[in-house]
């Protein structure tokens, strides 16, 4: 099927464009998986970077790999470059965020002292809590309860820390201690600057990608979702603040930072976890879709061809949602339905019988909408009778309309 033609606004989201971020860059190991970082930021999501590096930083790395995906020279001294009257000031009022990455045990005791020696200490004490380590370091440096005390204090001061991840370490340990990935620093950077914490203190859940009913151990019944819609959602969700628990069919997607994945295969599984984790659910999107069609009697062993193959008898999966709203009376349910025909009147009759608030209908005959694509287009109807249509634009954008609408529908 032909694809519309897309804008590069509708393709993606941009999630830092327009934004002006100050990239302090300190002497850490993992300073050389930030010069992806900072091609990402730039190149895929739309920042302009200054990036400021400390002396020791530059025993790493060059500042020319940094200057190359910046487009901007480095500052690597106060007192050089150009001369620019109070730069160390303007760097910091003009700056969205401060992202120093990584950030070594010395700059976080330095901030915490207010001490400013250097160009990137002075810029975070004038920048204060725009500003966001990523802390990297060996895991004795970072238990250490000196780094410990001081992590504490910047996080009371609203200063963002991202928390290390646990690994293997450059030092030939294994710990707490490693540069978080990629992803997930965006996405933490994406919160705190993008963020309008509307769900803050709310819990989430999300559910994605599609189940499987097995015929027997090797065969099973599914459907085309990759989860990609579901994901985008939990993304969004994460970057409102809230507790989000993800359930997830099998799919080939990252877990999204900042959410609590919990991976099932069959329909059964997805209602297990679902009983399981609903206390106090705020919110539920349902995005997942779920196999309507359960094989009545799957064989305990493979069904071989040569025996020929019986009929499959079917029956229809529990329904999940429904089986939700029961337990739930309360809780905001975003159902989503899947219409090739009268999708406008079949979506709105299930939210009508299910009980839901909202539904959100996919319409696979659109080109470029629906199942695989990184791309949708959705129209939306709530219990009230409003509506809306969400043009073609990545999944991304579409989670993000979803969200605000909702959010704004009920006046959170
Ligand atoms: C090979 C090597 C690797 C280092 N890795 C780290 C690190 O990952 N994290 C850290 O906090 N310090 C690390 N250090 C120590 C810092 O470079 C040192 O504390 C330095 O004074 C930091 O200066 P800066 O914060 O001004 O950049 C490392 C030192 C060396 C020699």
């Amino acid at each position: 099927m032909p694809r519309k033609k897309l804008t590069n606004l509708q393709r993606v989201t941009l999630r830092f464009q327009n934004k002006s971020i100050v990239l302090g860059l300190t002497g850490g190991i993992a300073i050389y998986k930030v010069a992806s970082l900072l091609r990402r930021l730039v190149h895929d999501e739309g920042a302009e970077v200054q990036v400021i590096m400390t002396t020791h930083a530059q025993e790493f790395m060059s500042p020319l790999i940094f200057e190359t995906f910046s487009g901007k020279a480095v500052i690597t001294d106060m007192f050089l470059g150009e001369k620019i009257a109070t730069r160390h000031i303007d760097l910091a009022t003009n700056a969205d965020a401060v992202l120093v990455c990584p950030a070594t045990a010395n700059i976080l005791a330095k901030t915490v002292l207010g001490l400013a020696d250097d160009m990137l200490s002075t810029v975070i004490l004038t920048a204060g809590a725009k500003t966001i380590f990523v802390p990297a370091m060996n895991t004795a440096m970072y238990l250490n309860p000196i780094t410990q005390a001081n992590l504490a204090k910047l996080k009371v001061l609203g200063y963002g820390i991202l928390e290390p991840a646990e690994g293997p370490l450059a030092c030939n340990t294994e710990g707490k201690g490693r540069l978080p990935d990629e992803n997930s620093i965006l996405a933490y950077l994406d919160q705190r600057l993008n963020g309008k914490r509307r769900l803050t203190g709310k819990k989430v859940i999300v559910t994605a990608g599609a189940t499987r009913a097995y015929l027997d151990p090797i065969r099973f019944i599914s459907n085309r979702s990759t989860g990609k819609m579901g994901y985008a959602l939990a993304e969004v969700a994460v970057r409102e603040d809230a507790q989000v628990i993800l359930i997830s069919g099998p799919t080939n997607l990252t877990q999204p930072w900042g959410t609590q994945l919990i991976t099932v295969e069959t329909v059964e599984q997805m209602q297990q976890a679902l009983e399981q984790s609903d206390d106090e659910t705020d919110y539920l999107f349902m995005a997942a879709a779920v196999e309507d069609l359960i094989p009545l009697q799957p064989s305990p062993t493979k069904i071989k061809k040569a025996n020929g193959f019986a009929p499959i008898a079917v029956s229809p999966a529990p329904d999940l949602i429904q089986e939700f709203r029961t337990r739930h009376p309360k809780t905001c349910i975003v159902g989503f339905s899947v219409e090739m025909e009268d999708g406008a009147e079949r979506s709105v009759q299930k939210l009508q019988t299910k009980g839901l608030d909202f539904i959100v209908w996919n319409n696979p005959n659109t080109p470029g909408a629906a199942f695989a694509y990184d791309t949708n287009e959705v129209t939306m109807f709530a219990a009230d009778g409003s509506c809306w249509n969400f043009p073609l634009a990545s999944k991304r954008l579409i989670a993000e309309q979803i969200v605000d609408a909702v959010l704004t529908k009920l006046g959170a």
